[in-house]
């Protein structure tokens, strides 16, 4: 049986409301062996952490989300500072830009992101990175800090924004979007990033891989993207989930 991890996965998502114990456990049995929710709210992150306390096998990231950063109270950074003290919080995220929706507030997306950036820094936990259609300023942002300890989540862009991102020192990891028919730019990206960088995820209950697609995600279905992985780089699906398993156990080192 293959065993990986899935790096990204929103299970305090109400769309798990009705069985998430039940697919929880059945995933967990099914060869997942961590899981890392992610916050991306303050309420969320809460139960990130809930969840985390409540499965062994499910870790948490705090964090607010670009497209969440609207109405986050000004003493936001210490709520999160106080989870993270959790052993069971393994990173900063998920964190970032957002302006694929009209009407986003890219200054605070910014200075949300930097501060969230800072924060990691000092708690010494690396970053879980959000980017969509905002290329340009995550990565003035990234740079601007020289090396960054994280991963690029659900990574969309091209091959030479994953070479960037490689060159800052942080990981990428793909959802499902690589078993898509329209995939082709995601695929050439996959290409020029090497085994040992990669991580897998879901970000479930989005991004259902083929032949799933438009249903409800959850973690098993990552085995989608393992063979996926496994084909374009020419190894076995073993292969595949035992490195990024060591991959996000280096990068989420205080899961054990
Ligand atoms: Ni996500």
């Amino acid at each position: 049986m293959l065993e990986y991890i899935d790096s990204h996965a929103h299970y305090d998502d109400e769309q798990f409301d009705s069985d998430r114990d039940e697919v929880l456990h059945r995933v967990h049995e099914g060869g997942v062996r961590y899981i890392v929710n992610m916050g991306c709210n303050l309420e969320r992150s809460r139960l990130s952490v809930e969840y985390a306390e409540k499965y062994p096998f499910v870790y948490a990231a705090v964090g607010i989300h670009p497209e969440d950063v609207e109405g986050t109270p000004e003493n936001y950074l210490e709520q999160l500072k106080n989870w993270a003290d959790n052993p069971k919080v393994v990173a900063i995220g998920e964190i970032g830009l957002d302006y694929h929706y009209e009407g986003y507030n890219a200054d605070l997306q910014k200075r949300i992101f930097e501060e969230q950036l800072d924060l990691a820094d000092r708690l010494g936990l690396p970053v879980v990175i959000h980017s969509r259609d905002a290329t340009g300023d995550t990565m003035d942002i990234l740079r601007s800090r020289g090396k960054v300890r994280g991963v690029m989540h659900c990574f969309s862009g091209s091959a030479e924004t994953a070479r960037q991102v490689l060159d800052l020192g942080m990981n990428i990891s793909f959802t499902g979007v690589l078993t898509f028919k329209n995939a082709r730019k995601a695929l050439e990206a996959l290409a020029v990033v090497p085994l040992e960088r990669l991580m897998l995820e879901t970000d479930c209950p989005y991004m259902a891989p083929e032949p799933n697609r438009g249903k409800r995600c959850d973690s098993g279905m990552i085995v989608h993207i393992i063979n996926k992985i496994a084909e374009v780089k020419g190894v076995t699906p073993e292969a595949v989930a035992k490195q990024t398993m060591e991959n996000t156990l280096r990068l989420f080192d205080r899961i054990k």
